[in-house]
């Protein structure tokens, strides 16, 4: 068929609905319509490829319109005075991701934090899931029972907006999460579904064949092996198994069911109403099942996350999408383009700086980002260190393979010297989720507990505080200088270490992620503020290299180019940019080295200068570096 005709007579079909429609908004009318005649066919294209053998597709496709028609019509106006439609590219950019709770206690009070994450230059905060949800065990929130009311315990869906509009004063942006792979078994569409509304059981994967449960079991991969063997829970009320990626009480949406995006769609559109910029997509890579196979990044996700996509296009042009995709580095990056998500996690880099600062070794950092960085225009990485989740080893097993690293063994190494169990490692991590069949497992910690300074800090040890504040300023260095938009994890910004609290807690103690979510409090931050404590240099090191990225322009839009520095501690990268050129040398080691003064030569220019030292760098002279060092050697093309 003639995909391009096929939409177009379908939108003609389907105007005359949006015209009836009562707009309160005449030129909101009109722009609507435009952006249809724009987009529509994009759209239309997703959908007739997912749900084209469905009779009534048509009558989907209505309502979805009026839905974004109707979004469009009431949101004229909280969005950020915009500015530059490619802002996530700026060296300007910040971010920071925040419980409400545990940063702050409520949205009020976390309104009244806005100066200090003004202070350290944040501009992007991401809250994490913030809607209502299950009592006891939520996931952390990443249950959701009902995606159009806030959590009561931390305010009322107006708080939500008078903080939206606060941060849109400030210049900053709002990123609220999209958990759309599944909802809580409490959402009222569970609940339909556990009465026995086929309709809504239609919402769900429901099978009351254990075979068939068998069946997906065995190709599919166990995300909480320690909650429960296999994807599925046992729903009494129904007889039947319902598939559960992940806790027992999170049901995966029926994509496959044309019906539930047009209703998840309606949900998304809630949130944006919200006054949100950035959407993050939850656990976007196990969106789309199909038998015999991994159940993961399939086509059809792909096809679904580009449907949402325009929808955006559509009737909420500012907002973006952020990837939220822990796997295989070649399926990371295939999520991100303009007509996915303009913005993803950067999960490779994160896992092979811990990968680098336990090895001491840079080669399988440089390598693979050789082969995974690079991604198109006018979309950019999230780098971070750490984040409320734990740290997955996800590189690619035959790049690895070529440097003769055995994957598998590797990850069981790192597991290892995270978690206590080699001898003279300075992490304090804690395992997450072992799997009992095959000895797989991640790891839980803070920044500070992860690098050292928990242990050094316990052994009083001088020398090993001052090893672990460099590991920490190294991690923060290449975060910050990396194309991209930093982003920085609650607490991890003032050191604070893990905390065993959770273990406490019935609700938490089977969940070691918890380990690296401590509730902040007054204490945490006066630590931080004096110059003489461990935390108050953290902060101060980190504070001075934000300084530095938010006043020179190579750190925003530049070519970036990953470098062979022939040492095996040093890892190093250049950034091109119009009219200053940045080289950044990062020394994993504790050991002095030193680097031949060639590597210079990216810069092409004898003026150059360590921005992080004041110190000029010499062109025919070897770079020396120190335990930890790194420098970010700038310099004007003009020069
Ligand atoms: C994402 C979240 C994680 C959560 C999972 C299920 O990976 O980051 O915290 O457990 O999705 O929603
Ligand atoms: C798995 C998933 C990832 C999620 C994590 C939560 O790694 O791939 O999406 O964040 O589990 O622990």
């Amino acid at each position: 068929m003639d995909r391009a005709f096929e939409a177009q007579k379908t939108l003609a079909r389907l105007l005359p609905g949006i015209n009836a429609k009562r707009w309160k908004n005449k030129s909101a009318k009109t722009e609507f319509k435009a952006n249809l005649e724009q987009h529509f066919n994009k759209l239309f294209d997703a959908l007739v490829e997912l749900y084209g053998h469905h009779y009534d597709l048509h009558f989907h496709l209505d309502r979805l319109l009026k839905h974004l028609a109707a979004h469009y019509d009431a949101n004229q106006g909280n969005k950020l005075a915009s500015t530059d439609p490619y802002w996530y590219q700026s060296e300007k950019n910040l971010g920071m991701a925040v419980y409400v709770d545990l940063f702050a206690g409520d949205l009020v009070k976390l309104r009244q934090r806005i100066p200090y994450l003004k202070s350290l230059g944040v501009n992007y905060l991401h809250l994490m899931p913030l809607y209502l949800s299950p009592e006891g065990d939520s996931d952390g929130g990443y249950a959701v029972s009902d995606y159009r009311q806030v959590n009561p315990e931390l305010g009322t869906n107006e708080d939500l907006k008078a903080l939206a509009d606060a941060l849109h004063n400030e210049g900053m942006r709002l990123v609220l999460d999209f958990v759309f792979n599944h909802t809580s078994d409490e959402h009222r569409w569970a609940e339909a579904a556990k009465a026995g509304d086929k309709r809504y059981q239609d919402y769900y994967h429901l099978f009351n064949d254990g075979n068939e449960v068998a069946q997906y079991n065995e190709t599919v991969r166990e995300i909480f092996p320690t909650v429960r063997r296999g994807s599925f829970t046992w729903v009494e009320e129904v007889d039947a198994w319902v598939w559960t990626t992940f806790n027992s009480f999170q049901w995966d949406l029926n994509y496959a069911n044309p019906e539930v995006f047009v209703a998840i769609t309606d949900e998304m559109l809630h949130l944006a109403s919200l006054g949100c910029d950035v959407l993050r997509l939850d656990a976007l890579a196990f969106i789309w099942k199909q038998k015999g196979t991994v159940c993961e990044s399939l086509p059809q996700a792909h096809t679904l996350i580009k449907a949402f996509n325009a929808c955006l296009r559509i009737c909420a042009p500012q907002l973006l999408f952020k990837s939220e995709a822990i796997v295989h580095p070649d399926e990371v990056n295939k999520y991100i383009s303009v007509e996915e998500c303009q913005l993803s996690y950067n999960p490779l880099m994160m896992a092979l700086m811990w990968e680098s600062l336990a090895t001491r070794e840079t080669q399988l950092l440089t390598a693979s980002l050789k082969r995974s960085f690079q991604i198109p225009q006018h979309t950019r990485w999230v780098n971070y260190i750490r984040c409320h989740d734990d740290i997955g080893w996800t590189w690619d097993d035959a790049v690895a393979g070529q440097l003769g690293i055995n994957g598998q063994d590797h990850r069981l190494f790192l597991n290892r010297f995270y978690t206590g169990q080699f001898e003279g490692s300075f992490a304090r991590g804690v395992p997450f989720q072992m799997n009992p069949s095959n000895g797989d497992c991640r790891v839980c910690g803070t920044l500070a507990s992860l690098t050292g300074l928990e242990s050094a800090v316990e052994a009083q040890d001088a020398d090993a505080i001052e090893l672990a504040l460099g590991r920490i300023r190294l991690l923060n260095a290449i975060n910050l200088s990396m194309t991209g938009l930093p982003l920085l994890y609650q607490g991890d910004e003032i050191g604070v270490l893990n905390d065993h609290a959770y273990l406490d807690d019935p609700h938490k103690r089977e969940d070691a992620r918890w380990v690296n979510r401590k509730p902040l409090n007054e204490k945490d931050f006066a630590l931080a503020a004096s110059s003489d404590t461990v935390q108050g240099r953290v902060a101060q090191q980190l504070q001075q290299l934000i300084k530095i990225r938010q006043s020179h322009a190579v750190f925003g839009s530049s070519q970036t180019e990953i470098l062979e520095t022939y040492n095996p501690h040093a890892f190093s990268f250049a950034r091109i940019g119009d009219r200053e050129r940045l080289l950044v040398i990062a020394n994993f080691s504790e050991q002095r080295i030193s680097i031949p003064g060639t590597i210079t030569d990216i810069l092409a220019s004898r003026q150059m200068q360590d921005l992080l030292t004041g110190k000029a760098i010499k062109r025919e002279e070897p770079i020396a570096l120190d335990a930890y060092q790194v420098v970010w050697v700038l310099t004007s093309a003009s020069a």
